[in-house]
């Protein structure tokens, strides 16, 4: 058997929230040779959102789009890990986790051990395997989750050109890849969360399937307290094992704001979850504290060129305000969602920087309201005078 190989920090996984926690172990000091990124894929981690933005079209390509530039940070090239000593495990699949003797077995049996472990393994893609579709393995289904799935999808794209495109789901990946498929001028079909059970066929020169992810928390099992099918923290991210942390989509962690123990599959999340973690360790380490983890949710997405933001929480009343006649030339509107008589998120499409920045301060702040048509007629102005 080989000889083990020691770090003082793991990082499992090579994601976003690996990223953002290479940067923060950066900042807040670390030795050479302590720290270890274990990765699955081929590359240093990226900014994944581009996935199904800018690479699509292809103008974005690696190495432009590596953590941490997506929040206007600087761009960790895989010489950045090198010159501060970080050792950048890639294309190493961790198959077996024994948390008791602090060990990581790799496909190819390699051994790492670990004091301190944070797990990033991210979400997993729900296939259509996993349904038992018939002909569910042919191969013009695509998904996508990482570099090598967007690089099958785009030489499918470049392949039938003009083509007929099926994207069955209409979450996320759904919108965003159809958006993107019609500008590369394919006729696209949305088939959401509905059965063809009638017999009709859709033909299709590809088909994409973005019917929802699972939380990667398989190797874990049994081993430490899971809850909303993540694995649970605390407010630090540190889970029910000492000295194992679990960050960004893994992770179920008490949202302060709400009172709640949530589990959050965004990138703003992936990010602020990572740098809470490293700062929460190294101050453990140092005899100090961090104050606890006070997530504002906040969420966006990007198709044709719509571009919208959301703050807080879309649960009670929703309130619909602004202009969304879509032969708009530059269409505005948002929704306001109200709870208990106060506002707890804020939708807005089309919105600048400051109204983002407005309504966000309305989702964290939460202020009354008493008048409901007020708010309608009201609109972007109530947020901005919060
Ligand atoms: P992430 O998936 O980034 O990284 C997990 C890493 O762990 C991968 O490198 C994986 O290979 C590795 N790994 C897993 N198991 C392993 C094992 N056993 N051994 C070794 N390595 C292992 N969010 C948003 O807010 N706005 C957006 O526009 C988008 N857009 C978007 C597009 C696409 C295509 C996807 C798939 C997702 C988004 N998201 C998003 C969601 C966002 O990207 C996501 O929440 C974060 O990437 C989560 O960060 P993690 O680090 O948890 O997982
Ligand atoms: P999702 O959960 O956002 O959407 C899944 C969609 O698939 C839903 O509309 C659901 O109704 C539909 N669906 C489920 N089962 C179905 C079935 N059997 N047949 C037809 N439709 C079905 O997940 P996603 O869009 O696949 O995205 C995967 C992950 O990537 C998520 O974590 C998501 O948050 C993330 N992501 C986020 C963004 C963003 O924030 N802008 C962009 C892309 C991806």
């Amino acid at each position: 058997m080989a000889a083990a190989k020691h770090f003082t920090y793991v990082i499992l996984g090579g994601g976003v929230a690996a990223g953002y926690a290479a940067r923060e172990f950066a900042k807040q000091g670390i030795k050479p040779g302590e720290l270890a990124i274990i990765s699955k894929e081929s590359v240093a981690p990226y900014e994944r959102p581009a996935l199904s933005k800018g690479y699509l079209f292809p103008q974005t390509r690696l190495p432009g789009f590596h953590t941490c530039v997506g929040s206007g940070g600087e761009r960790l090239l895989p010489e950045w890990y090198s010159e501060k000593g970080i050792e950048l495990i890639l294309s190493t699949e961790i198959v077996k986790a024994d948390l008791a003797s602090k060990t990581l077995t790799s496909s190819a049996d390699a051994i790492f051990t670990y004091d301190t472990l944070l797990i990033a393994t991210g979400s997993s893609v729900i296939k259509l395997t996993d349904f038992g579709v018939q002909g569910a393995e042919a191969n013009n289904i695509l998904y996508l989750r990482d570099i090598d799935d967007a690089d099958k999808l785009v030489a499918a794209m470049q392949a039938k050109k003009d083509g007929k495109a099926v994207v069955v789901g209409g979450g996320y990946i759904g919108l965003e890849l159809s958006a993107a498929l019609k500008t590369n001028n394919f006729d696209v079909t949305m088939v959401t969360a509905v059965k063809l059970k009638n017999g009709n066929v859709l033909e299709a020169d590809i088909v994409i399937v973005g019917v929802g992810g699972r939380p990667l928390t398989h190797l874990f099992k049994g081993q430490v307290a899971e809850e909303k099918g993540g694995i649970k923290t605390d407010a630090f991210f540190e889970t029910s094992v000492p000295g194992v942390y679990a960050i960004a989509d893994v992770a179920a962690f008490p949202m302060k704001l709400y009172n709640e123990m949530r589990r959050v599959e965004h990138v703003d999340h992936a990010r602020k979850s990572a740098e809470q973690a490293v700062k929460a360790i190294k101050a453990k380490e140092a005899g100090e504290s961090v104050p606890e983890y006070d997530y504002l949710p906040y969420f966006y997405s990007r198709s044709f060129d719509l571009s919208w933001q959301f703050y807080g929480d879309n649960v009670g009343e929703d309130v619909l305000f602004g202009d969304n006649d879509p032969t708009a030339a530059k269409p505005k509107f948002g929704s306001y969602w109200i709870k208990d008589g106060k506002v707890v998120g804020v939708f807005l499409e089309g919105g600048s920087a400051e109204e983002n920045q407005a309504i966000a301060k309305v989702a964290r702040a939460q202020p009354p309201v008493a008048d409901v048509e007020a708010l309608k007629k009201e609109g972007l102005d109530f947020a901005a005078k919060v």
